[in-house]
């Protein structure tokens, strides 16, 4: 078990329907003492927000270039040692200009570059800069959502290609942070993260053809990941788990 008492949680690309769906299942637990969240847009104005006049909350805004995301790491100096979880949203499927390819032939080489960026290169960015905040004794467990797409052993229906690629890239990226990080940063665990398909703006377009019991709410999915989370063993290895704690063929 990986429970540290008390800790802060970081959650980066916090917008979403997941960022949010966290940091609202994380700020119901009386263990963590702040979750620090961090998005491209300033809070929500929703009033209904679970969260919104929470005062454990701490919202800082970037830009996730590196120069921004240094100023991040800067921000976060008064929580070195002491952040217990991690949760790396980010990821991108489709646009106002682009869709997932359905073949060859729709590959542009614009929005490949996209979604490499907001999907494989950002969160190994995060990665990168990190180090010194999670660095200490306390466990770190830091789970990046990735998707099961990203399997290549499961890729049967092909298509998809930019979203597949970048998702099996920031996997390949994840299994070379593992084996670093497991000299240099032995407190912290990786956990690559398949969500199921979640009810958030990512999946709108494509959840006609999926069965009501598949769809799953954030709200669902955020316990079973704070779960997941929970009960992770820091044992130096990248695991890739589904929203049930299932192991994920690579
Ligand atoms: N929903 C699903 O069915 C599903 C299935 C499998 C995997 N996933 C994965 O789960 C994660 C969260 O997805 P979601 O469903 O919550 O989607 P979402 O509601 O569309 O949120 C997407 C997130 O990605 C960040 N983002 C978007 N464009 C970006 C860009 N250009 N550069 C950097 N960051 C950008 C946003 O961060 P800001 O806060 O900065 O806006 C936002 O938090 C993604 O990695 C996605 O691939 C989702």
């Amino acid at each position: 078990m990986s429970e540290i008492q008390p800790h802060n949680v970081l959650v980066l690309g916090a917008g979403g329907g997941l960022g949010q769906a966290m940091i609202a299942r994380f700020l119901t637990d009386p263990q963590v003492e702040h979750v620090i969240a961090v998005s491209r847009n300033g809070q929500t104005e929703d009033l209904s927000a679970p969260w919104i006049s929470n005062n454990r909350l701490i919202w800082i805004e970037s830009e996730y270039d590196e120069p921004s995301m240094l100023e991040v790491i800067e921000k976060l100096a008064p929580y070195a040692g002491s952040i217990g979880r991690v949760c790396i949203c980010h990821g991108i499927l489709h646009d106002d200009h682009f869709w997932p390819e359905k073949r060859f032939e729709d590959i542009q080489p614009d929005s490949m570059h996209e979604i490499f960026h907001a999907n494989t290169i950002i969160p190994a960015l995060w990665l990168k800069l990190l180090h010194k905040t999670l660095a200490g004794k306390a466990p770190c467990i830091v789970a990046v959502f990735s998707a099961r797409v990203g399997s290549i052993s499961d890729n049967r229906l092909g298509g998809w290609y930019s979203y597949r690629a970048s998702k099996a890239a920031l996997n390949s990226l994840l299994k070379s942070f593992s084996v670093e990080y497991a000299r240099r940063l032995k407190n912290v665990k990786l956990i690559a993260f398949h969500p199921g398909t979640v009810d958030t703006d990512l999946s709108k377009p494509f959840q006609a053809s999926v069965p009501k019991e598949k769809l799953f709410s954030s709200a669902f999915v955020a316990d079973q990941l704070a779960n997941i989370m929970a009960s992770a063993e820091v044992d130096g290895q990248l695991s890739y788990l589904d929203w049930d704690g299932k192991t994920i063929q690579f």
